[in-house]
């Protein structure tokens, strides 16, 4: 018998960005029917070795990529890329909002066309509809993707790629395909990469999070600064090893929350919050706490961040904020009262991909640096990068657009904008989405911090093990409403999922 040839092999693989070696030499073997995963720091290079397969990016001159054997020409385009058999899902998702789910399916595909070269619609969605379907999903192909939910569109890019692979399917590639969408989707996703796997292929599995590694993968490539740490079997590992191998260092427990001298009436107040989602919702919180929002896809979590911070209409309900009952409408009115919110989407709202750090991060906040008339940039660009350097966003180049960043080091960005500004409350929603193990310690570190200093931390997430480590205490949502508050000896991981999960 002879031994196939590896689905995907690279050689000596570097890419040089102006004055920065993004990879340096990396060399990686997948085989066939293998879930091998790519892990690394914010910034390690995994999503430019991603790039430099798809086509988006040229590699620097020397390298080499061979596909199930057969050698490509580097730099390859895109069209090559699908040719030699590789599908990507990547990051952001690739996919364009104010276009129709049919539309993004067709996108670089080409249509199915009829005798007179019309596109066939109809036979197109039902298409769709069907591989869809085939994944568990009831999407209309018919509807704009800027309408669906997170999840949804994460499904439709996954779906598409898939689909892309009907033709010379050799290899997958997912760059953090869990990074927007909730625990409960991820079952399905998991079962698709697991039977295009069974069909020979091989998937490259990008992610942060090491729990989903050891569930799926057979083997990891650790990246670190551009270089490869190793391959390593997934089985020969503990966690405690992979996270070493990642940071290069060892990683302690997160330190008990400092208690702030409590003020007798809470911060906030909640009573009766009802919208779209959320049935009847009350809850109060003080200065000096962290308080945990739990839950699932659906349970209301986001609804609830959305409704305090005037992002949403609320239907029924009170919210009274530093003892005065308040009714926002829009998000800056909040932000005016000292309410800040960091976003469970970055793609969607609180940030502008085309725009510096710099101006994402003094946006909310120009009047500071006005000074007689004048916009004081050089103040302006000292500050931030000073809160760059403290919130290690990597580099810290005030000037560098938002969409140069790798994604993880976007959202540290974001962080550093919204604590900047010391809100008395802040409101985060899924914070550490994309963000590698090393800086989601850090990103806790800053929460704990700033409530330490007498804010009031709401912290929606569906990290449960996170949320018990560092919550005072956690509600936990089902189904919109509160089905329970765990404190103390109850503030477990296991028992917020009870709670989240039952029916
Ligand atoms: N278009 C670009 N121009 C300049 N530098 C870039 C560009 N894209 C990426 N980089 C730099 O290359 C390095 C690797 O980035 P990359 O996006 O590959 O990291 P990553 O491992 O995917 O990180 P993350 O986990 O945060 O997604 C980073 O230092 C990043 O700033
Ligand atoms: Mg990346």
């Amino acid at each position: 018998m002879t031994e196939r040839e590896p689905a995907l092999s690279v050689r000596d693989l570097s890419k040089t960005f102006t004055g920065q070696r993004a990879l340096d030499k990396v060399c990686m073997e997948v085989l066939p029917g293998e879930v091998h995963a790519l892990v690394g720091q914010n910034g390690s290079g995994k999503s430019t070795l991603i790039k430099c397969l798809s086509g988006y990016q040229s590699p620097d001159p020397g390298g080499q990529i061979s596909v199930a054997g057969v050698r490509v020409q580097t730099p390859l385009s895109a069209a090559d890329a699908a040719h030699h058999g590789m599908a990507f899902v990547h990051q952001d998702l690739g996919i364009v909002q104010s276009l129709t789910v049919l539309e993004n399916f067709c996108l670089g595909r080409g249509f199915s066309t009829g005798p007179i070269g019309n596109i066939r619609w109809r036979v197109e969605a039902q298409r769709v509809r069907r591989l869809l379907a085939d994944f568990g999903h009831d999407i209309d192909p018919r509807v704009e993707m800027r309408r669906l939910s997170s999840s949804d569109r994460t499904i439709v890019a996954i779906v598409r790629a898939l689909a892309a692979l009907e033709h010379q399917p050799h290899l997958l590639v997912l760059d953090e395909p869990t990074a927007a969408l909730p625990k409960v989707e991820v079952d399905f996703l998991f079962a698709a990469v697991r039977n295009a796997a069974s069909r020979g292929i091989g998937i490259i599995y990008v992610s942060h999070r090491l729990e989903e590694v050891f569930l799926l993968a057979d083997r990891v490539t650790v990246l670190r600064d551009g270089v490869r740490v190793g391959t390593f079997r997934v089985a020969d590992l503990t966690e405690n090893d992979l996270v070493e191998l990642i940071t290069g260092r060892k990683i302690g427990e997160y330190s008990p929350p400092t208690t702030w001298a409590a003020e007798k009436d809470p911060l906030i107040e909640v009573e009766n919050l009802s919208g779209a989602r959320l049935k009847g919702v009350s809850f109060s919180a003080r200065r000096g706490e962290v308080v945990g929002v739990a839950g699932l896809l659906g349970s209301g979590c986001s609804e609830l961040a959305r409704l305090i911070f005037g992002a949403d209409v609320r239907q029924d309900g009170t919210i009274r904020f530093k003892g005065n009952q308040v009714n926002y409408r829009i998000p800056s009115q909040a932000i005016k009262d000292g309410i800040g919110m960091i976003s469970e989407d970055r793609r969607l709202d609180g940030y502008f991909s085309r725009l510096s750090v710099r101006e994402n991060i003094s946006i909310t906040d120009l009047r500071r640096f006005w000074k007689r008339g004048r916009l004081d940039r050089g103040a302006e660009r000292r500050e931030i990068a000073a809160l760059m350097r403290e919130f290690q966003v990597h580099p810290p180049d005030p000037d560098r657009r938002m969409a140069d960043f790798s994604g993880g080091n976007q959202q540290k960005a974001l962080v550093a904008k919204w604590v900047r500004l010391k809100p008395d409350l802040l409101i985060c929603d899924e914070p550490v989405v994309g963000v590698d193990i090393g800086s989601k310690v850090d990103i806790y570190r800053i929460l704990e911090r700033i409530a330490a200093e007498g804010a009031t931390v709401l912290l929606m997430s569906t990290e449960f093990k996170d949320l018990a480590a560092l919550c005072d205490r956690v509600i936990v949502l089902n189904k919109g409403r509160i089905v329970g508050e765990l404190v103390g000896a109850h503030l477990t991981k296991e028992c917020i999922a009870r709670l989240a999960y039952a029916s």
